[in-house]
């Protein structure tokens, strides 16, 4: 089995590098299916019908959310209709639309940290209550959609063992410590974004991200343009090896 992950997909540019990029990269990389955190393609924050069949349509199998996935009213659309779109499970009420398995044999699941973020349900009695209901016999990988660099690594040892992988979103920045950990599941802190890089903080025009620093204030925040920077992450699970390698290149 061969995943290719990518990391948060932030506005009209990140989608366009989806649509350029994945059907290349998963070809020249014969991954077996294609999971994209979806959270910020609708105008860099938030998921629409248009930013969902966009990714849908450029070739992803499976799309995860975190914290911005309820920006626009439509997300509850989104809900009712695309299966494969996943909520985070430890919302209130989502556990059964946190998780979706393919038809090549991979469970994803989507769950979301709470140190310096919303304060929902326990993501680590998340993880327990979602590894009961899903299919035992499929390869298994959550996106860990957090904040907090403990709380991703804890998340990582914590399933140790119980899922093929454990990947971090959600910080937009990709971090170099991919690794296998002791009892066979491949990690890493943060798969990091697709989306905007020049003139960009985490995907937004840096001005007003530099203005809401210096004043106090809320500032009117706008998807950069300029160059766009692909960030993901190819899993490779089969009997003789597990590995996990780090993609980052801007166009
Ligand atoms: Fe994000
Ligand atoms: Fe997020």
């Amino acid at each position: 089995m061969r995943i290719l992950f990518f990391g948060d997909v932030v506005g009209k540019s990140g989608r366009q590098a989806i649509q350029k990029y994945l059907k290349k990269l998963r070809d020249e990389l014969s991954a077996d299916v294609v999971v994209v955190n979806g959270e910020n393609s609708a105008g860099g924050l938030g998921i629409n019908r248009k930013s969902i069949e966009e990714l849908l349509d450029a070739g992803a199998n499976v799309i995860t959310t975190g914290n911005h996935a309820f920006h626009w009213k439509e997300w509850k659309e989104v809900f009712d209709n695309y299966p494969m779109v996943l909520f985070p499970a430890n919302y209130p009420g989502l556990l059964e639309r946190s998780h979706y398995t393919t038809s090549s044999g991979l469970t994803v699941m989507n769950i979301q940290g709470r140190v310096f973020m919303e304060c929902i349900d326990n993501p680590f009695l998340a993880a327990d209550r979602l590894l009961e209901v899903v299919p035992k016999d499929t390869f298994k990988l959550v996106d860990f959609h957090a904040e907090a660099t403990s709380e991703k690594l804890a998340m990582g040892y914590y399933l140790d063992g119980r899922v093929h992988a454990v990947v971090g979103t959600h910080t937009h920045i990709q971090t170099a410590d991919e690794r296998l950990l002791p009892n066979g599941t491949l990690y890493i802190t943060d798969v990091g974004m697709t989306g905007p890089y020049d003139d960009s903080i985490l995907g937004m025009h840096k001005d007003a991200v530099i203005s809401k620093f210096l004043n106090n204030r809320p500032a009117r925040y706008e998807v950069a343009s300029g160059r766009c920077t692909v960030n993901a992450v190819l899993i490779e699970i089969n009997k003789e090896n597990r590995d996990i390698k780090r993609l980052s290149f801007i166009e």
